[in-house]
């Protein structure tokens, strides 16, 4: 397993600083060229799909090389410190190719262009335009006052916008997954976390708009939709036809129904808001995948406090004890951040003894990282020295490692129902693809006539510690 505490992400299919290709640029209908990069979560990755889809409708097409760009734009993160600082190292580099071109036009998105706004013209002096995650649609007019020589920024947060009629050009996609934004911002205050600050009050897209958005993959041929947002289970829209109500769990049905050939995803659960109702609605539904993401971020009870968790280590526990009664095939996986404020030894060893009994098949794993405007910033000093914070991250992704290796081990000999995503990136004559609780699997393609987008049963036969391997059987 890599070390994540470089990973600025919450799904494992972003990339960091992945640039995207979604179509050949027809030159009769694109007169000028935008590149994009993303950085951070999924919602980024998502994000960017919309930016694209705005850009196409104003004349811009997609290109791989910066180099050929009319338009840079880099799609950012501010989880931490480290997040900016690959941005702004990047940010050097195209000032080479912004000094031999200078009609190129480099803009900042995303949440680094919400929490610095102005300051990142002063302190990037290359960069023309900054638009915040709220803004993406006043895109195409930031770009024509660019374009006459001056710089732009719009930062502004909205109680309202969730992008619900935008349909995203769909990036970088293999055609069997995609993302579906369902709700934007986040209205907790976890003290360690700029997200609130970065991406404002939360709000949920019209239920109507994601069901069309998934009916339509689904006639395209996409065969799983993540459901995304930063606390998907506190989704909640009132349909004013009807005046119905629509949660999370009536969403996920919802959702379930489109097709019971598509798989269902969802990322991330805060555990405090995760209901029974959630829970029975994965039970009933077949398609809505076996796995849930649950954030832990520390197991102790003190610390969880000060990090304004609003659950307790015991609370905790028995969220994963219900998860595992209503759903004993049930994957579970966590974000953990090592060395907050004020952390001792002895809540470091309630963290290592907390992923013991959740039984992690998977984490993210960080260090704390002080970032400014947080609670965390104003009321308690950063004082964990970063030697002790590398340490116990470390021990912290080696109980991890030994965790998905234990759980890898006991699939052995079991069979699974495999969503193929397409062949294995090392060897061309074995299919990849994952099972309902989000473990890949690979295994040769042998003379089936399969497809991307089939689903297959697999038996498992041996295993590394991120890997199922085995053989197609028939059932
Ligand atoms: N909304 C999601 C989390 C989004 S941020 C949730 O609540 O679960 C993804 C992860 O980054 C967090 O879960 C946390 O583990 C980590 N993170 C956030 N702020 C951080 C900070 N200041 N330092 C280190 N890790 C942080
Ligand atoms: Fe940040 Fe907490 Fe909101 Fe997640 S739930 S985005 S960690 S404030
Ligand atoms: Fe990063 Fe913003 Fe996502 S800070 S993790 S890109 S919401």
């Amino acid at each position: 397993m890599e070390i994540l505490e470089i990973q600025e992400k919450v799904h494992d299919e972003s990339k960091q600083g992945e640039a995207f290709s979604p179509f050949k640029v027809d030159p009769n209908l694109y007169k000028k060229r935008f590149y994009i990069e993303s950085y951070g979560c999924a919602m980024n990755f998502s994000d960017s799909e919309i930016v694209a889809s705005i850009l196409n409708t104003e004349g811009f097409g997609a290109t791989k090389r910066f180099e050929e760009a009319d338009l840079v734009l880099l799609n950012t993160c501010s989880i931490r410190e480290k997040a900016e600082q690959t941005v702004r190292k990047r940010l050097t580099e195209f000032r080479k190719t912004k000094n031999k071109k200078p009609g190129m036009l480099i803009g900042v998105l995303g949440c680094m262009a919400e929490r610095l706004k102005t300051k990142l013209l002063e302190e990037e002096k290359l960069v023309d335009l900054v638009v915040g995650p709220d803004a993406y649609r006043s895109l195409p007019s930031l770009i024509e006052e660019t374009d006459g020589g001056q710089k732009s920024v719009n930062v502004l947060l909205s109680r309202d916008e969730t992008y619900a009629d935008i349909s995203p050009v769909r990036l970088n996609s293999n055609g069997i997954c995609a993302f579906i934004s369902i709700m934007r911002g986040c209205n907790n205050m976890c003290s360690f976390c700029v997200v609130p600050f970065t991406r404002g009050r939360e709000r949920s897209r019209d239920a109507h708009s994601i069901i069309a958005e998934a009916n339509d993959l689904y006639n395209r041929g996409f065969r799983e939709v993540t459901l995304l947002g930063q606390n998907v289970d506190s989704y909640n829209w009132i349909d004013e036809s009807n005046g119905e109500t629509i949660t999370f769990a009536k969403l996920l049905e919802k959702v379930a129904k489109v097709s019971p050939d598509m798989r269902i995803r969802f990322s991330t659960s805060h555990p405090k808001d995760i209901t029974d109702e959630v829970l029975y609605t994965m039970a009933k539904y077949e398609n809505i995948c076996k796995y849930i993401h649950l954030p832990v971020q520390s197991g102790s009870s003190r610390i969880l406090q000060l990090m304004n968790r609003t659950y307790s280590r015991e609370w905790y526990i028995a969220k994963v004890d219900r998860i595992k009664e209503i759903m004993p095939d049930c994957s579970i996986s966590a974000d953990i951040i090592a060395g907050f404020c004020t952390e001792t030894e002895e809540d470091h060893q309630d963290t290592l003894s907390i992923m013991e009994y959740s039984k992690y098949d998977y984490s993210y794993m960080f260090f704390y990282s002080e970032r400014p405007g947080t609670l965390a910033e104003k009321r308690y000093k950063d004082d964990i020295p970063e030697e002790t914070k590398r340490r116990r991250l470390q021990e912290i992704i080696e109980v991890q490692n030994r965790l998905s290796k234990e759980s890898n081990l006991l699939d052995i000999d079991k069979t699974f129902k495999v969503l193929i995503e397409g062949e294995s990136k090392k060897n061309n004559k074995d299919w990849k693809g994952r099972n309902s609780q989000n473990k890949v699997l690979i295994f040769p393609k042998e003379n089936y006539s399969l497809n991307a987008g089939d689903y297959v049963m697999v038996k498992v036969d041996e295993c590394t510690q991120g890997t199922l391997l085995g053989k197609i059987v028939n059932e």
